[in-house]
């Protein structure tokens, strides 16, 4: 059975840590695939498209995102930027929510990536997905999208109240 982790919320520190790598040998146990499960799940009844571990309180690079065809899963990933042409689009985060804010992100990338069977693939991403992707694995390096934005669209008001938690 899944269960709803709770999410980390800005400013909690644990999201400006850069994440330790998934071990090879942590992939085949129950606890790894529960914990996918489980990620699922916080994602899905968050509405969310996309989580990374750190967001749950675990500094490993694992992150999931949402497509059309399931859930897909990002072990120590590793993004090369494909194309110079980049798109504004709005995003948010779980972890910081209410908050909104446009940023500009790569159009196409690659992904070098363990898949959670412990497989090594490379897979090309572009648009929504490749925007998701480079989102979360930004959670993976400690960086936020309130760090990139060019403009908070929604919620200034509570992303000022939460700084000023932070200090
Ligand atoms: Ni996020």
């Amino acid at each position: 059975m899944a269960k709803t982790l709770n999410l980390r919320i800005y400013p909690d520190p644990i999201l400006r840590e850069k994440a330790k790598s998934v071990l090879k040998e942590q992939l085949p146990t129950e606890e790894f695939r529960q914990l996918i499960l489980n990620m699922e799940q916080t994602m899905n009844e968050n509405e969310g498209v996309g989580l990374a571990a750190p967001q749950i309180g675990i500094s490993r690079q694992l992150c999931i995102v949402k497509t059309g065809d399931g859930t897909l899963v990002l072990i120590n990933p590793r993004i090369k930027k494909l194309s110079w042409k980049k798109q504004t689009g709005e995003e948010g985060c779980l972890s910081i929510p209410g908050v909104f804010g446009q940023v500009r992100r790569h159009h196409k990338i690659s992904v070098t990536t363990l898949r959670g069977d412990g497989k090594l693939v490379t897979f090309t991403a572009e648009g929504m997905l490749a925007r998701i992707i480079q989102h979360e694995v930004d959670h993976l390096n400690g960086v936020l999208f309130i760090d990139r934005t060019k403009e908070i669209t929604e919620g200034k008001d509570i992303l000022e109240k939460m700084k000023e938690a932070s200090v």
